[in-house]
């Protein structure tokens, strides 16, 4: 290995509000993630910091090897590109197609055209608010855009990516009504308004086919293109009411992708040109589709993924500036040199969702296991072969004369008549259970008593 003359400088071109260091368990994964980064002690970390990124020019921001940049509110998008071509730094992220991720019609037209599915969608683009279209039909089930024609239940969606009024609309057959999906507010995520039957006019919109998924999202998160973290979370479609945990965070359940799905993954990360990027997937019928992409996104609160993210990133860094220094990970990572080392070591440095691999230690992929409840009430029968005259004759009476015909006794009389029978058969005496045909004599005898004892309890 070469020795560093100096260390690799990752500029974090990102609003604050974003990047929140600390050593608290659960900060915001940015901090955990860039704290553990410099731990390798390759990487000098540089925040910008919101002043600069908002008020100082491109040209007096620090100088960085590589570069975290991502859009979110108040991101001066432009003005991180200029300073991107000025400077040519490695993007994790490339900011010219973050454009793209505010417009949900941009993002379903780069989704297909890398042949990722999304849902069947068509557009209503309103240069005015209430503007009449001449391609756009509404009825009372459906909505027709073009020809195309989109039935109860199906969904709205505003074409702008950062408005997250979704709406839902419901057939007549299902009593109508419509239900608002929206960022969560304390423990709600969805509301429904049966009222509502039209749907809106006031802007450009997306209709899409309403995905049965049994109630669930699965939420991906990539760090390039060969590491995908999958959860899943209730859907907000299924009664708005958000699942928290005691800790008062969402509930998420883990997720296997598929092959297929991790293929997914590696496109949309490619397509938008993103490493970071976390997007939503709709299972339906044995198929994926993409509904969301979100571009740079974290997953929160996991120290395994934190961990895995700090390696990939580094590795990532390595072979764009070093790709001299050997970016094989180290037998013990740096931030765990003084934790003891748990015997389970090798399994968890492997990623549930990891596409690729970093060592040859194994993986633990699941566990099926097959489980049968125990309490199950024992069926309420007997069963006794018979040869007594008595008997015989009984079922021949009730069956017609047909020896081998079955007979069901049913009723009232029949029962009596089957007790009557049954009571000259029980032996007065109990027989002896020495021998084998007294043990034989015994069980039947002991079969017939049940049989009386049952008829005079329902008769
Ligand atoms: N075609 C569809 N069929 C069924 N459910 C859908 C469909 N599209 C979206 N949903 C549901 O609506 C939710 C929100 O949709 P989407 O992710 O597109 O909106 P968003 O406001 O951009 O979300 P986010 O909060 O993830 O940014 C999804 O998580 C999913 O549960
Ligand atoms: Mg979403």
């Amino acid at each position: 290995m070469i020795e560093m003359e100096k260390k690799i400088t990752i500029g974090v071109c990102v609003m604050e509000k974003k990047v929140k260091c600390g050593s608290e368990v659960f900060s915001a994964p940015m901090g955990q993630i860039l704290d553990r980064l410099q731990a390798f002690g390759e990487f000098e970390v540089i925040h910008f910091g919101d002043k600069v990124i908002l008020e100082d020019p491109i040209e007096s921001w620090p100088i960085c090897d590589c570069l975290i940049a991502f859009h979110s509110s108040g991101y001066p998008l432009e003005k991180a590109e200029s300073y991107a071509v000025l400077r040519r730094p490695f993007l994790v992220n490339e900011l010219e197609p973050q454009h793209l991720l505010h417009d949900r019609r941009k993002v379903y037209e780069r989704l297909e055209s890398f042949g990722i599915h999304v849902p069947r969608y068509a557009l209503v683009n309103r240069e005015v608010p209430y503007q009449e279209l001449d391609y756009f039909v509404e009825e009372e089930d459906f909505v027709e855009v073009h020809g195309h024609r989109f039935w109860k239940p199906f969904v709205e969606k505003p074409v702008h990516g950062d408005d997250h009024s979704i709406m839902i609309y419901y057939p007549s057959s299902a009593g109508g009504g419509m239900k608002e999906l929206f960022r969560k507010v304390g423990n709600r995520s969805s509301e429904f308004r049966p009222e509502v039957r039209r749907v809106r006019r006031e802007g450009s919109y997306i209709y899409e086919e309403f995905m049965p998924t049994g109630g669930t999202d699965v939420k991906v998160y990539t760090v390039g293109t060969e590491y995908a973290h999958a959860e899943a979370r209730k859907s907000p479609v299924v009664d708005g009411v958000v699942m928290r945990n005691h800790d008062g965070k969402e509930v998420r359940y883990p997720v296997l992708l598929t092959p297929t799905e991790k293929q997914m993954a590696r496109d949309v990360c490619i397509a938008f040109r993103q490493a970071v990027c976390g997007f939503d997937l709709l299972r339906c019928e044995g198929c994926s589709y993409v509904c969301d992409v979100n571009g740079w996104s974290f997953v929160k609160n996991s120290h395994k993924y934190y961990d895995d993210a700090a390696c990939v990133l580094r590795k990532m860094f390595l072979d764009a500036k070093a790709p001299h220094l050997s970016s094989v990970i180290p037998p013990i990572l740096p931030w765990k040199v003084n934790e003891p080392v748990p015997p389970s070591e090798g399994l968890t440095r492997q990623g549930s969702g990891i596409i690729g691999t970093f060592g040859q230690s194994e993986e633990l992929r699941c566990v099926i296991t097959i489980i049968r409840h125990g309490d199950r009430t024992p069926k309420q029968k007997v069963k006794l072969k018979v040869t007594e005259e008595k008997l015989l004759n009984l079922m021949l009476k009730y069956n017609g004369g047909r020896p081998r015909a079955e007979t069901k006794l049913k009723s009232a009389v029949q029962l009596q008549d089957l007790l009557d029978a049954t009571r000259m058969l029980v032996p007065r005496i109990r027989p002896g259970r020495e021998s084998d045909s007294e043990a034989e004599d015994f069980e039947h005898a002991e079969k017939l008593r049940q049989v009386k004892a049952v008829l005079e309890e329902v008769i």
